[in-house]
Protein backbone atom coordinates (compact mmCIF):
# COMPACT_ATOMS: atom_id res chain seq x y z
CA UNK A 1 0.00 0.00 0.00
CA UNK A 2 1.23 3.51 -0.99
CA UNK A 3 -0.11 6.96 -1.23
CA UNK A 4 2.60 9.64 -1.56
CA UNK A 5 2.27 13.31 -1.66
CA UNK A 6 3.90 15.40 -3.88
CA UNK A 7 3.80 19.34 -2.97
CA UNK A 8 5.57 22.45 -3.43
CA UNK A 9 7.98 23.39 -0.68
CA UNK A 10 8.10 26.97 -1.54
CA UNK A 11 5.82 29.69 -3.02
CA UNK A 12 5.04 27.92 -6.17
CA UNK A 13 6.03 26.99 -9.42
CA UNK A 14 8.41 24.77 -8.33
CA UNK A 15 8.23 22.14 -10.80
CA UNK A 16 5.58 20.23 -9.54
CA UNK A 17 3.84 19.58 -12.44
CA UNK A 18 7.07 18.01 -13.93
CA UNK A 19 7.62 16.13 -10.58
CA UNK A 20 4.17 14.64 -10.80
CA UNK A 21 4.00 13.23 -14.36
CA UNK A 22 7.72 11.64 -13.68
CA UNK A 23 6.17 9.81 -10.62
CA UNK A 24 3.39 9.16 -12.32
CA UNK A 25 4.56 6.24 -14.30
CA UNK A 26 5.00 4.43 -10.78
CA UNK A 27 1.74 5.13 -9.76
CA UNK A 28 -1.88 4.41 -10.90
CA UNK A 29 -4.14 7.28 -9.62
CA UNK A 30 -3.18 10.89 -9.33
CA UNK A 31 -5.28 13.38 -7.21
CA UNK A 32 -5.19 17.03 -6.26
CA UNK A 33 -6.90 18.07 -3.22
CA UNK A 34 -7.10 21.85 -3.39
CA UNK A 35 -6.34 24.81 -5.38
CA UNK A 36 -8.15 25.83 -8.71
CA UNK A 37 -7.08 26.62 -12.45
CA UNK A 38 -5.15 29.33 -10.43
CA UNK A 39 -2.28 26.22 -10.73
CA UNK A 40 0.14 26.41 -13.91
CA UNK A 41 1.62 22.93 -14.14
CA UNK A 42 4.42 22.73 -17.39
CA UNK A 43 5.10 19.13 -18.37
CA UNK A 44 6.96 19.17 -21.18
CA UNK A 45 7.67 15.35 -23.04
CA UNK A 46 9.93 14.83 -25.30
CA UNK A 47 9.44 17.84 -27.75
CA UNK A 48 6.17 18.82 -26.95
CA UNK A 49 4.89 20.99 -23.66
CA UNK A 50 1.33 20.85 -21.88
CA UNK A 51 0.47 23.41 -19.60
CA UNK A 52 -2.46 22.22 -17.27
CA UNK A 53 -4.07 24.50 -15.05
CA UNK A 54 -6.96 21.60 -12.81
CA UNK A 55 -6.61 18.59 -14.75
CA UNK A 56 -4.16 16.12 -12.44
CA UNK A 57 -0.73 16.26 -14.23
CA UNK A 58 -1.16 12.52 -14.76
CA UNK A 59 -3.58 12.79 -17.53
CA UNK A 60 -1.03 12.10 -20.35
CA UNK A 61 -0.53 8.52 -19.35
CA UNK A 62 -3.48 7.00 -20.82
CA UNK A 63 -3.34 4.41 -17.96
CA UNK A 64 -3.53 6.48 -14.82
CA UNK A 65 -6.83 7.35 -13.37
CA UNK A 66 -6.74 11.18 -12.51
CA UNK A 67 -9.01 12.42 -9.36
CA UNK A 68 -10.44 16.27 -9.04
CA UNK A 69 -10.66 16.26 -5.10
CA UNK A 70 -13.48 17.62 -3.30
CA UNK A 71 -11.02 20.13 -1.75
CA UNK A 72 -10.41 21.28 -5.60
CA UNK A 73 -12.39 24.48 -6.80
CA UNK A 74 -13.76 23.93 -10.16
CA UNK A 75 -14.65 25.98 -12.71
CA UNK A 76 -16.42 24.72 -15.25
CA UNK A 77 -15.65 27.26 -18.47
CA UNK A 78 -12.01 26.81 -17.25
CA UNK A 79 -12.25 22.63 -17.18
CA UNK A 80 -13.39 22.31 -20.56
CA UNK A 81 -11.36 24.96 -22.14
CA UNK A 82 -8.37 22.67 -20.27
CA UNK A 83 -9.61 19.33 -21.77
CA UNK A 84 -10.66 20.94 -25.00
CA UNK A 85 -7.07 22.18 -24.95
CA UNK A 86 -5.52 18.54 -24.13
CA UNK A 87 -7.77 16.67 -26.81
CA UNK A 88 -6.28 19.17 -29.32
CA UNK A 89 -2.98 17.83 -28.34
CA UNK A 90 -4.08 14.54 -28.88
CA UNK A 91 -4.56 13.66 -24.88
CA UNK A 92 -7.62 11.98 -23.95
CA UNK A 93 -9.40 12.97 -21.38
CA UNK A 94 -12.34 10.54 -21.02
CA UNK A 95 -14.38 10.02 -18.06
CA UNK A 96 -12.58 6.33 -17.18
CA UNK A 97 -9.54 9.28 -16.73
CA UNK A 98 -11.15 11.77 -14.95
CA UNK A 99 -13.49 11.81 -12.21
CA UNK A 100 -14.44 14.93 -10.45
CA UNK A 101 -15.72 15.00 -6.57
CA UNK A 102 -19.23 15.58 -6.40
CA UNK A 103 -18.85 17.39 -3.30
CA UNK A 104 -16.13 19.85 -5.09
CA UNK A 105 -17.53 23.88 -4.48
CA UNK A 106 -17.84 25.46 -8.03
CA UNK A 107 -16.54 28.53 -9.19
CA UNK A 108 -18.83 30.75 -10.74
CA UNK A 109 -18.86 33.65 -12.97
CA UNK A 110 -19.48 36.30 -9.99
CA UNK A 111 -16.36 34.94 -7.66
CA UNK A 112 -14.09 36.06 -11.08
CA UNK A 113 -15.46 39.28 -10.78
CA UNK A 114 -15.78 39.58 -7.25
CA UNK A 115 -11.51 38.37 -7.14
CA UNK A 116 -11.12 41.24 -9.59
CA UNK A 117 -12.95 44.12 -8.23
CA UNK A 118 -11.52 43.19 -4.65
CA UNK A 119 -8.51 42.98 -5.55
CA UNK A 120 -8.86 46.68 -6.89
CA UNK A 121 -10.83 47.98 -4.31
CA UNK A 122 -7.59 47.13 -2.72
CA UNK A 123 -5.35 49.14 -4.25
CA UNK A 124 -1.89 49.36 -3.22
CA UNK A 125 -2.37 46.79 -0.38
CA UNK A 126 -3.63 44.45 -3.83
CA UNK A 127 -2.52 40.55 -3.15
CA UNK A 128 -1.75 40.50 -6.71
CA UNK A 129 -3.79 37.27 -7.14
CA UNK A 130 -4.56 35.23 -10.34
CA UNK A 131 -8.11 36.55 -10.77
CA UNK A 132 -9.66 33.23 -11.64
CA UNK A 133 -12.41 33.46 -8.56
CA UNK A 134 -10.12 31.48 -6.02
CA UNK A 135 -10.90 33.61 -3.08
CA UNK A 136 -14.15 33.96 -3.19
CA UNK A 137 -15.14 30.81 -4.41
CA UNK A 138 -13.68 29.49 -0.73
CA UNK A 139 -14.80 32.45 1.06
CA UNK A 140 -18.63 30.97 -0.25
CA UNK A 141 -17.42 27.66 0.92
CA UNK A 142 -16.61 28.57 4.39
CA UNK A 143 -19.80 30.71 4.68
CA UNK A 144 -21.68 28.08 3.96
CA UNK A 145 -23.68 29.57 0.41
CA UNK A 146 -21.61 28.13 -1.93
CA UNK A 147 -22.65 25.68 -4.85
CA UNK A 148 -21.24 22.05 -5.32
CA UNK A 149 -21.14 20.08 -8.36
CA UNK A 150 -23.55 17.88 -6.76
CA UNK A 151 -26.01 20.82 -6.54
CA UNK A 152 -25.69 21.69 -10.11
CA UNK A 153 -26.52 17.17 -11.05
CA UNK A 154 -29.89 18.80 -9.03
CA UNK A 155 -31.80 21.41 -11.05
CA UNK A 156 -34.05 22.30 -8.47
CA UNK A 157 -31.67 22.83 -5.77
CA UNK A 158 -29.17 25.05 -8.61
CA UNK A 159 -32.23 27.17 -9.28
CA UNK A 160 -32.62 28.02 -5.68
CA UNK A 161 -28.94 28.66 -4.87
CA UNK A 162 -28.20 30.39 -7.90
CA UNK A 163 -31.14 33.06 -7.16
CA UNK A 164 -29.94 33.53 -3.66
CA UNK A 165 -26.47 33.65 -4.79
CA UNK A 166 -26.65 36.16 -7.73
CA UNK A 167 -28.69 38.39 -5.96
CA UNK A 168 -26.68 38.69 -2.86
CA UNK A 169 -23.39 39.09 -5.04
CA UNK A 170 -25.14 42.03 -7.35
CA UNK A 171 -25.62 43.99 -4.02
CA UNK A 172 -22.92 43.85 -3.46
CA UNK A 173 -21.09 43.73 -6.72
CA UNK A 174 -23.37 46.90 -7.21
CA UNK A 175 -23.81 48.79 -4.44
CA UNK A 176 -20.21 48.55 -2.61
CA UNK A 177 -17.40 48.10 -4.98
CA UNK A 178 -19.32 49.90 -8.19
CA UNK A 179 -19.24 46.78 -10.71
CA UNK A 180 -21.51 45.81 -13.06
CA UNK A 181 -24.65 43.33 -11.79
CA UNK A 182 -24.13 39.73 -13.91
CA UNK A 183 -27.60 38.38 -15.08
CA UNK A 184 -29.20 35.38 -13.82
CA UNK A 185 -30.50 33.84 -17.12
CA UNK A 186 -26.88 33.78 -18.68
CA UNK A 187 -25.53 31.92 -15.48
CA UNK A 188 -28.20 29.29 -15.56
CA UNK A 189 -28.35 28.59 -19.27
CA UNK A 190 -24.23 28.18 -19.04
CA UNK A 191 -24.05 26.09 -16.00
CA UNK A 192 -27.23 23.56 -17.16
CA UNK A 193 -25.44 23.47 -20.65
CA UNK A 194 -21.73 22.36 -18.48
CA UNK A 195 -23.99 19.94 -16.26
CA UNK A 196 -24.68 17.90 -18.95
CA UNK A 197 -20.65 17.47 -19.92
CA UNK A 198 -19.59 17.82 -16.44
CA UNK A 199 -22.17 14.50 -15.08
CA UNK A 200 -20.20 11.61 -16.70
CA UNK A 201 -17.15 12.89 -15.01
CA UNK A 202 -18.63 13.14 -11.27
CA UNK A 203 -17.91 10.28 -8.73
CA UNK A 204 -17.95 9.66 -5.16
CA UNK A 205 -14.04 10.27 -5.27
CA UNK A 206 -13.16 9.58 -1.48
CA UNK A 207 -14.59 6.10 -2.26
CA UNK A 208 -12.89 5.63 -5.29
CA UNK A 209 -9.65 6.84 -3.52
CA UNK A 210 -10.14 4.80 -0.43
CA UNK A 211 -10.53 1.52 -2.56
CA UNK A 212 -7.29 2.07 -4.58
CA UNK A 213 -5.61 2.68 -1.58
CA UNK A 214 -7.08 -0.59 -0.08
CA UNK A 215 -6.50 -2.49 -3.50
CA UNK A 216 -2.53 -1.60 -3.00
CA UNK A 217 -2.62 1.01 -5.94
CA UNK A 218 -0.01 3.52 -5.64
CA UNK A 219 -2.32 6.69 -5.31
CA UNK A 220 -0.36 10.19 -5.46
CA UNK A 221 -1.70 13.47 -4.52
CA UNK A 222 -0.58 16.43 -6.71
CA UNK A 223 -0.25 19.77 -4.33
CA UNK A 224 -1.11 23.03 -6.19
CA UNK A 225 0.42 26.73 -4.93
CA UNK A 226 3.35 25.72 -2.13
CA UNK A 227 3.98 26.01 1.33
CA UNK A 228 4.28 29.45 1.72
CA UNK A 229 1.01 30.01 0.29
CA UNK A 230 -0.96 28.10 2.67
CA UNK A 231 -3.73 29.77 4.05
CA UNK A 232 -2.96 29.13 7.69
CA UNK A 233 1.58 28.56 7.13
CA UNK A 234 2.07 31.25 4.41
CA UNK A 235 3.20 34.61 4.68
CA UNK A 236 -0.72 35.66 5.11
CA UNK A 237 -2.84 37.63 3.90
CA UNK A 238 -0.49 37.16 0.98
CA UNK A 239 -1.22 33.49 0.32
CA UNK A 240 -4.14 31.41 -1.67
CA UNK A 241 -7.31 30.51 0.23
CA UNK A 242 -6.86 26.90 0.49
CA UNK A 243 -4.45 24.87 2.75
CA UNK A 244 -1.67 23.71 0.72
CA UNK A 245 0.08 22.02 3.22
CA UNK A 246 0.42 18.17 3.32
CA UNK A 247 -2.91 18.25 5.94
CA UNK A 248 -4.60 19.38 2.73
CA UNK A 249 -5.02 16.11 1.32
CA UNK A 250 -6.76 14.53 3.84
CA UNK A 251 -9.80 17.00 3.69
CA UNK A 252 -9.39 17.84 0.22
CA UNK A 253 -9.67 14.10 -0.90
CA UNK A 254 -11.59 12.12 1.81
CA UNK A 255 -8.85 9.89 2.89
CA UNK A 256 -7.53 9.96 6.28
CA UNK A 257 -4.16 10.38 7.43
CA UNK A 258 -2.77 6.97 8.13
CA UNK A 259 -3.65 6.29 4.62
CA UNK A 260 -0.81 8.75 3.50
CA UNK A 261 3.11 6.89 3.23
CA UNK A 262 5.21 9.33 2.05
CA UNK A 263 5.28 13.24 1.29
CA UNK A 264 7.75 14.56 -1.44
CA UNK A 265 8.78 18.49 -1.07
CA UNK A 266 9.83 19.73 -4.30
CA UNK A 267 12.17 22.87 -4.25
CA UNK A 268 13.67 24.88 -6.84
CA UNK A 269 17.61 25.05 -6.36
CA UNK A 270 16.62 28.86 -5.83
CA UNK A 271 13.44 30.81 -5.07
CA UNK A 272 10.40 32.32 -6.73
CA UNK A 273 7.49 34.01 -6.01
CA UNK A 274 4.97 35.58 -7.84
CA UNK A 275 2.62 38.45 -6.40
CA UNK A 276 3.04 40.56 -3.70
CA UNK A 277 4.62 39.71 -0.27
CA UNK A 278 7.56 39.40 2.00
CA UNK A 279 10.61 37.51 -0.05
CA UNK A 280 13.65 37.72 2.46
CA UNK A 281 15.95 36.39 -0.03
CA UNK A 282 14.58 37.65 -3.08
CA UNK A 283 17.63 39.50 -5.48
CA UNK A 284 16.27 42.66 -6.49
CA UNK A 285 19.42 43.29 -8.79
CA UNK A 286 20.96 41.49 -12.20
CA UNK A 287 21.50 38.44 -10.68
CA UNK A 288 18.15 38.02 -9.82
CA UNK A 289 17.26 39.40 -13.44
CA UNK A 290 19.60 36.52 -14.56
CA UNK A 291 18.33 33.84 -13.18
CA UNK A 292 14.09 35.59 -14.41
CA UNK A 293 15.74 34.91 -17.84
CA UNK A 294 17.99 31.97 -17.43
CA UNK A 295 15.00 29.66 -15.40
CA UNK A 296 12.19 31.50 -18.03
CA UNK A 297 10.64 32.24 -14.62
CA UNK A 298 7.77 33.77 -16.07
CA UNK A 299 4.22 32.65 -14.78
CA UNK A 300 2.18 29.58 -16.54
CA UNK A 301 -1.27 30.79 -15.57
CA UNK A 302 -0.92 34.52 -15.67
CA UNK A 303 2.37 35.75 -17.70
CA UNK A 304 3.51 37.72 -15.08
CA UNK A 305 7.82 37.64 -14.53
CA UNK A 306 8.16 35.83 -11.05
CA UNK A 307 10.19 37.38 -8.35
CA UNK A 308 13.65 35.68 -7.81
CA UNK A 309 15.88 35.06 -5.26
CA UNK A 310 18.39 32.56 -3.87
CA UNK A 311 17.57 29.08 -1.75
CA UNK A 312 16.14 29.39 1.47
CA UNK A 313 16.52 26.96 3.79
CA UNK A 314 14.51 28.41 6.71
CA UNK A 315 11.46 28.03 3.98
CA UNK A 316 12.07 24.58 3.29
CA UNK A 317 13.13 23.65 6.96
CA UNK A 318 9.50 24.87 7.80
CA UNK A 319 8.00 22.79 5.47
CA UNK A 320 9.71 19.98 6.21
CA UNK A 321 8.34 20.63 9.98
CA UNK A 322 4.77 21.21 9.16
CA UNK A 323 4.53 18.69 6.09
CA UNK A 324 6.07 15.86 7.83
CA UNK A 325 8.31 15.43 4.55
CA UNK A 326 9.59 12.52 3.96
CA UNK A 327 12.16 13.66 1.11
CA UNK A 328 12.64 16.64 -1.05
CA UNK A 329 12.98 16.87 -5.02
CA UNK A 330 15.58 19.33 -6.09
CA UNK A 331 14.86 20.81 -9.47
CA UNK A 332 16.81 23.44 -11.91
CA UNK A 333 19.58 23.13 -10.39
CA UNK A 334 20.91 23.52 -14.22
CA UNK A 335 19.54 26.83 -14.32
CA UNK A 336 21.86 28.36 -11.75
CA UNK A 337 25.01 26.75 -13.81
CA UNK A 338 27.27 29.44 -14.80
CA UNK A 339 27.27 31.70 -11.70
CA UNK A 340 30.73 31.74 -10.29
CA UNK A 341 29.46 31.95 -6.59
CA UNK A 342 25.69 30.75 -5.37
CA UNK A 343 24.14 31.70 -1.78
CA UNK A 344 22.17 29.57 0.25
CA UNK A 345 20.05 31.24 3.49
CA UNK A 346 20.59 29.56 6.54
CA UNK A 347 19.52 31.22 8.85
CA UNK A 348 17.63 34.87 9.61
CA UNK A 349 19.20 37.25 11.77
CA UNK A 350 16.43 38.34 14.08
CA UNK A 351 16.44 40.81 17.16
CA UNK A 352 20.37 39.76 17.42
CA UNK A 353 19.84 36.23 17.20
CA UNK A 354 19.64 33.60 14.53
CA UNK A 355 16.23 31.71 14.25
CA UNK A 356 15.93 28.88 11.89
CA UNK A 357 11.85 29.10 11.27
CA UNK A 358 9.86 31.20 9.36
CA UNK A 359 7.99 33.84 11.94
CA UNK A 360 3.66 34.41 11.58
CA UNK A 361 3.95 38.27 11.41
CA UNK A 362 5.21 39.84 8.24
CA UNK A 363 6.17 42.90 10.71
CA UNK A 364 8.55 40.33 12.03
CA UNK A 365 9.69 38.94 9.03
CA UNK A 366 10.56 42.49 7.77
CA UNK A 367 12.94 42.53 10.30
CA UNK A 368 14.71 39.41 9.33
CA UNK A 369 18.39 39.30 7.49
CA UNK A 370 19.02 36.68 5.65
CA UNK A 371 22.49 34.94 7.05
CA UNK A 372 24.13 33.44 3.77
CA UNK A 373 26.16 30.30 3.03
CA UNK A 374 28.33 30.96 -0.18
CA UNK A 375 29.33 28.02 -2.38
CA UNK A 376 31.16 27.88 -5.90
CA UNK A 377 29.42 27.34 -8.79
CA UNK A 378 29.20 24.72 -11.39
CA UNK A 379 28.80 24.61 -15.55
CA UNK A 380 26.29 23.75 -17.49
CA UNK A 381 26.96 19.95 -18.00
CA UNK A 382 24.01 19.27 -15.38
CA UNK A 383 21.64 19.39 -17.79
CA UNK A 384 23.72 16.72 -19.04
CA UNK A 385 23.78 14.24 -15.75
CA UNK A 386 21.74 11.07 -16.18
CA UNK A 387 22.76 9.36 -12.51
CA UNK A 388 23.95 11.06 -9.31
CA UNK A 389 27.60 10.14 -10.60
CA UNK A 390 27.66 12.78 -13.74
CA UNK A 391 26.47 16.00 -11.22
CA UNK A 392 29.56 18.64 -11.40
CA UNK A 393 31.33 17.86 -7.71
CA UNK A 394 30.44 21.64 -6.90
CA UNK A 395 26.44 20.89 -7.14
CA UNK A 396 26.39 17.99 -5.19
CA UNK A 397 27.52 19.61 -2.41
CA UNK A 398 25.42 21.93 -2.67
CA UNK A 399 22.60 18.97 -2.51
CA UNK A 400 24.63 17.54 0.80
CA UNK A 401 24.32 20.78 2.67
CA UNK A 402 20.37 21.01 2.06
CA UNK A 403 19.96 17.57 3.24
CA UNK A 404 22.18 18.40 6.01
CA UNK A 405 20.28 21.93 7.15
CA UNK A 406 16.73 20.09 6.36
CA UNK A 407 17.93 17.03 8.09
CA UNK A 408 15.79 15.35 5.07
CA UNK A 409 17.23 13.18 2.38
CA UNK A 410 17.10 14.66 -1.40
CA UNK A 411 15.16 11.56 -3.12
CA UNK A 412 15.18 12.79 -6.86
CA UNK A 413 17.28 15.82 -8.85
CA UNK A 414 15.64 17.59 -11.89
CA UNK A 415 18.36 19.01 -14.62
CA UNK A 416 15.98 20.40 -17.18
CA UNK A 417 12.44 20.52 -17.95
CA UNK A 418 11.80 17.05 -19.29
CA UNK A 419 10.65 13.47 -18.17
CA UNK A 420 14.44 12.41 -18.99
CA UNK A 421 16.23 14.83 -17.02
CA UNK A 422 15.54 13.61 -14.00
CA UNK A 423 17.26 11.41 -11.64
CA UNK A 424 16.04 8.83 -9.08
CA UNK A 425 18.57 9.54 -6.00
CA UNK A 426 16.79 7.63 -3.03
CA UNK A 427 13.91 6.50 -2.07
CA UNK A 428 11.00 8.91 -1.71
P1 LIG B 1 4.66 23.97 -11.03
O1 LIG B 1 3.60 25.00 -10.91
O2 LIG B 1 5.27 23.63 -9.70
O3 LIG B 1 4.20 22.75 -11.76
O4 LIG B 1 5.83 24.62 -11.88
P2 LIG B 1 5.68 25.49 -13.24
O5 LIG B 1 5.34 24.58 -14.35
O6 LIG B 1 4.79 26.66 -12.98
O7 LIG B 1 7.14 26.09 -13.35
C1 LIG B 1 8.25 25.27 -13.40
C2 LIG B 1 8.97 25.51 -14.75
O8 LIG B 1 10.24 24.97 -14.68
C3 LIG B 1 8.29 24.83 -15.93
O9 LIG B 1 8.46 25.61 -17.06
C4 LIG B 1 9.03 23.51 -16.05
O10 LIG B 1 9.02 22.99 -17.38
C5 LIG B 1 10.42 23.93 -15.68
N1 LIG B 1 11.25 22.93 -15.02
C6 LIG B 1 10.92 21.96 -14.13
N2 LIG B 1 12.03 21.31 -13.69
C7 LIG B 1 13.08 21.89 -14.31
C8 LIG B 1 14.50 21.71 -14.25
O11 LIG B 1 15.02 20.88 -13.51
N3 LIG B 1 15.26 22.52 -15.04
C9 LIG B 1 14.72 23.46 -15.86
N4 LIG B 1 15.54 24.21 -16.58
N5 LIG B 1 13.39 23.67 -15.94
C10 LIG B 1 12.59 22.91 -15.16
P1 LIG C 1 1.29 26.55 -9.01
O1 LIG C 1 0.42 25.38 -8.66
C1 LIG C 1 2.63 30.52 -7.83
C2 LIG C 1 -0.31 33.14 -5.91
C3 LIG C 1 -0.78 34.37 -6.65
C4 LIG C 1 -1.03 35.31 -5.49
C5 LIG C 1 -1.58 34.38 -4.42
C6 LIG C 1 -3.12 34.35 -4.33
O2 LIG C 1 1.50 26.76 -10.45
O3 LIG C 1 2.54 26.55 -8.21
P2 LIG C 1 -5.02 33.26 -5.83
O4 LIG C 1 -5.40 33.49 -7.26
O5 LIG C 1 -4.69 31.86 -5.52
O6 LIG C 1 -6.02 33.84 -4.86
O7 LIG C 1 -3.68 34.13 -5.63
O8 LIG C 1 -1.12 33.08 -4.74
N1 LIG C 1 -0.48 31.86 -6.64
C7 LIG C 1 0.54 31.18 -7.16
N2 LIG C 1 1.85 31.46 -7.25
N3 LIG C 1 2.17 29.36 -8.30
C8 LIG C 1 0.86 29.05 -8.22
O9 LIG C 1 0.39 27.82 -8.55
C9 LIG C 1 -0.03 29.99 -7.66
N4 LIG C 1 -1.37 30.00 -7.44
C10 LIG C 1 -1.63 31.16 -6.79
O10 LIG C 1 0.21 34.86 -7.51
O11 LIG C 1 0.19 35.81 -5.00
MG1 LIG D 1 3.10 26.86 -11.72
Amino acid sequence: MSAFIVLGAQWGDEGKGKMTDYLAEEADVVVRFQGGNNAGHTVEVEDKQYKLHLIPSGVLYDTKLNVIGNGVVVDPKALFEEIDYLEGLGVKVTPEKLMISDRAHLIMPYHRVLDKLKEQARGKNDIGTTGKGIGPCYTDKFERSGIRVCDLLHKEVFVEKLKVNVEAKNEYITNVLHGEALSFEEIYNDYIAYEERLRPYVQDTSVKVYEAIKSNKQVLFEGAQGMLLDIDYGTYPYVTSSNTTAGGVSNGVGVGPTMITNAVGIAKAYTTRVGKGPFPTELENETGDWIREKGREFGVTTGRARRCGWLDLVILKTTVRVCGLTSLAVTKIDTLAGLEKIKVCVGYKFNGTIIDYFPASLEDLAKCEPVYEEFDGWDESVADARSYDEIPENAKKYLKRIEEITDTRISIVSVGPRRDQTMRIAEL
